[in-house]
């Protein structure tokens, strides 16, 4: 059998409804369902290129060597392409590109694995449906089983042990509802606790876990309700107190996980000022001190140059919301 080299590029996606806590670990199965946006333009850029050569994968992103859990997730990814085309023993050489900041909480390892399960069942000939694409990238990141898709995305928890059914699913694609993305870049480096680690702790020590697997339940519907009337207003309450209540869960745990910035808060104030003049926008913000916007299309400029002027804020990326992961001819 020949293997051929290939390239993915595979979107971030930004959760509305979050993802926060595992029940499994190894299958990086989640306690709840999530709710996602694929954002267009930023992501990874995966080249696969299986070798009889090599030993071992090899991983570079960015030109940085991968190693130590990130180079066991890629393992576990490639493990499972590789038992799909028939239990080969060819390893890859791996590189990755991010268009956007790795480990800061902007889900970079969600588009990683998303492009990773694309290009590496191309690269050794597995004929993968997007279901399967989203179940192989789930066991590298858990919120990259949304980023094989495009759009507005669930990620059903599922209900078997061996995680069979928790996979992504297209509610609508990305032109249904087209709303602008605006990233609040607010710059502190790599980020400290990564978000394997964070879940783990507060699954094991934030009084108020319980209560937000169930939140999640409530929010997910009301989420879909919102989308499927197109109503930003309701949209912006269930996402905001969703966001909120898992940066509770976070700041409750012990020791406390606390990713936000003076910052942070500013774009927080001035998203729910500016929604209180009348300008259709709403905030979430994940594992990392960013912060991103959804806009209506007539408020985005000035949504953009509000949050632009605060302090602390690096810069404003303004993107829309994009496709899924796709292969790249010659990438
Ligand atoms: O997939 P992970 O392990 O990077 O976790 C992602 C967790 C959050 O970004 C905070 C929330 C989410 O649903 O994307």
């Amino acid at each position: 059998m020949t293997f051929e080299r290939a390239a993915a590029f595979a979107p971030i996606n930004i959760a509305l409804v979050k993802y926060w806590g595992k029940r499994d670990p190894v299958l990086n199965l989640p306690y709840a369902s999530s709710l996602s946006v694929a954002l267009a333009e930023l992501g990874s850029l995966t080249v696969v290129a299986p070798s009889a050569e090599l030993d071992a994968n090899i991983m570079v992103v960015n030109d940085e060597p991968v190693d130590g859990a990130g180079l066991i997730k890629v393992g576990r990814v490639m493990r499972l392409i590789r038992q799909m085309a028939g239990n080969t023993e060819v390893r890859a050489g791996i590189r990755g590109v991010n268009t956007v900041p790795t480990a800061q909480g902007l889900a970079s390892s969600a588009s990683a694995f998303a492009a990773l399960a694309t290009a590496g069942c191309a690269a050794y000939g597995v004929d993968a449906d997007e279901t399967t694409l989203s179940r192989i990238a789930r066991q590298g990141s858990g919120s990259a089983s949304r980023s094989v898709h495009g759009g507005w995305v669930i990620w059903h928890k599922g209900e078997r042990d061996d995680g069979l059914d928790s996979i992504g699913e297209q509610l609508h694609d990305a032109d249904y509802w087209p709303l602008r993305a605006l990233v609040a870049h607010v710059d502190i480096g790599r980020k400290k606790v990564s978000s394997t680690e964070g879940m783990q702790q507060s699954a094991r020590t934030s009084p108020f876990f319980g209560a937000w697997v169930e939140t999640c339940e409530r929010d997910l519907r009301d989420c879909r309700w919102a989308i499927a009337q197109r109503d930003i207003d309701a949209l912006a309450n269930v996402v905001e107190a969703n966001c909120l209540a898992m940066h509770s869960v976070m700041m409750a745990t012990r020791p406390p996980l606390m990713y936000w910035q003076p910052a942070t808060l500013a774009v927080i104030h001035a998203v729910r000022r500016l929604r209180a003049e009348g300008f259709e926008c709403l905030f979430t913000i994940d594992a990392g001190p960013s912060v991103v916007v959804l806009t209506g299309q007539g408020s985005v400029e000035r949504v953009a140059a509000e949050i632009g002027r605060i302090e602390g804020v690096a810069r404003v990326t303004q993107t829309r919301i994009g496709g899924g992961a796709h292969l790249v001819p010659n990438g």
